[in-house]
């Protein structure tokens, strides 16, 4: 049950009874993200007037130099996870190794580990365009009560429990699933509560955009080059609207609105393309499909792939149900 313009707390509790599984730990999860989403919004909201532009000066495990925002979105969302004793475990696109969260209550029986990007898009911080934070929640593997193990963390995308993200754009909306569809909410930063605005987000079947970083046109796999071509072909409802902002959460979040298809292929420079499977395409890939969209690596789907490692990457498609089939044709045309 969804009414317009019902809290994000109330919609928690009132839905909770959709949860996979039944239990208080989901709800106050994602309440913790849902505060640390506010703290880092002021954050960024902000970040032209304090010292929080520009590099730290650090590398991440991902070779990429990290941002300040990056890295206090980071503590933010550790901190608030932790500090609330709310999951068992946490992996982050900024952190080497996974985190096992040492509760100083033996009888910790926290279920759930976290994996977040965040954040999204941090290239785009200094110039003022927006940002995001992805999410992606399992349930462990291995007992409770444990310290967690690599394992939890390498699960299939379709076991996730819930993924979500936050968009920091014109306005602040996060947007999450639990896997009874998704549900978009708005941020009143004047009184700091998130109301549901956009209930039951679904991408259409057919779209008419297209966001591929063009640049990298050169060196991309065949299959891609001539899906590309076949966009920008005159024909029916195309040349279709090319649309790159350089953010996952914001290309997905227009798309998901608009009706439309992003690509982040591999190429001869990238073997696996860029984007993370753990934090960035399994979430994007469980709210696609929760929205009736689709994710696919060009042949597979994103959700049945078995991960290897923690910051393993993965070419991803994703978006219309009937753009991401039309892509993968011309994948295996080129084959
Ligand atoms: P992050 O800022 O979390 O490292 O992610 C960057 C990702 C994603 O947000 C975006 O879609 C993509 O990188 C853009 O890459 P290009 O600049 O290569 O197009
Ligand atoms: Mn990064
Ligand atoms: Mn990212
Ligand atoms: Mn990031």
């Amino acid at each position: 049950m969804s009414r317009k313009n019902q809290t994000l707390g109330e919609f928690i509790i009132e839905n909770q009874s959709s949860f996979k599984y039944t239990s208080g730990e989901l709800s106050r999860l994602i309440n913790s993200i849902r505060l640390a989403a506010k703290v880092v919004n002021h954050e960024v909201n902000k970040a032209g007037l304090v010292d929080i532009i520009g590099a730290v000066g650090e590398t991440n495990i991902q070779g990429e130099d990290q941002q300040k925002l990056d890295v206090y979105a980071n503590e933010k969302f550790i901190q608030t996870l932790t500090n609330r004793n709310i999951v068992c475990g946490i992996a982050s696109e900024e952190e080497d190794d996974f985190i096992s969260i040492n509760s100083q209550d033996e009888n910790n029986n926290n279920k759930y580990v976290v994996l977040i990007d965040p954040l999204d898009g941090s290239s785009n911080i200094d110039v003022n365009v927006s940002v995001g934070t992805i999410f992606s929640v399992y349930r462990r593997v291995t007992p409770v009560g444990t310290p967690v193990q690599l394992e939890d963390f390498l699960q299939k995308g379709s076991q996730q429990v819930a993924a979500g993200y936050v968009v920091y754009g014109t306005s602040t909306m996060l947007v999450y699933t639990t896997g009874a569809g998704v549900n978009g909410f708005t941020l009143n930063p004047a009184i700091g509560t998130f109301y549901l605005s956009h209930p039951n987000m679904t991408f259409s079947e057919d779209g008419k955009i297209y966001s591929v970083n063009e640049g990298n046109y050169i060196h991309f796999p065949q299959g891609i080059k001539n899906y590309i071509k076949y966009c920008q072909m005159e024909e029916g409802d195309r040349p279709y609207t090319s649309r790159y902002i350089g953010s996952l959460v914001s290309d997905f979040h227009r798309n998901m609105i608009k009706g439309g298809i992003y690509l982040y292929p591999k190429s001869s420079k990238t073997s696996n393309g860029k984007l993370r499977l753990l934090y960035e395409c399994n979430p994007m890939a469980l709210l696609a499909e929760q929205a009736k969209g689709k994710a696919s690596d060009g042949f597979n789907r994103i959700l049945d792939i078995e991960p290897t490692e923690l910051h393993q990457r993965v070419p991803f498609i994703c978006g219309s149900k009937n753009m991401v089939e039309k892509a993968e044709e011309f994948m295996r045309l080129a084959e």
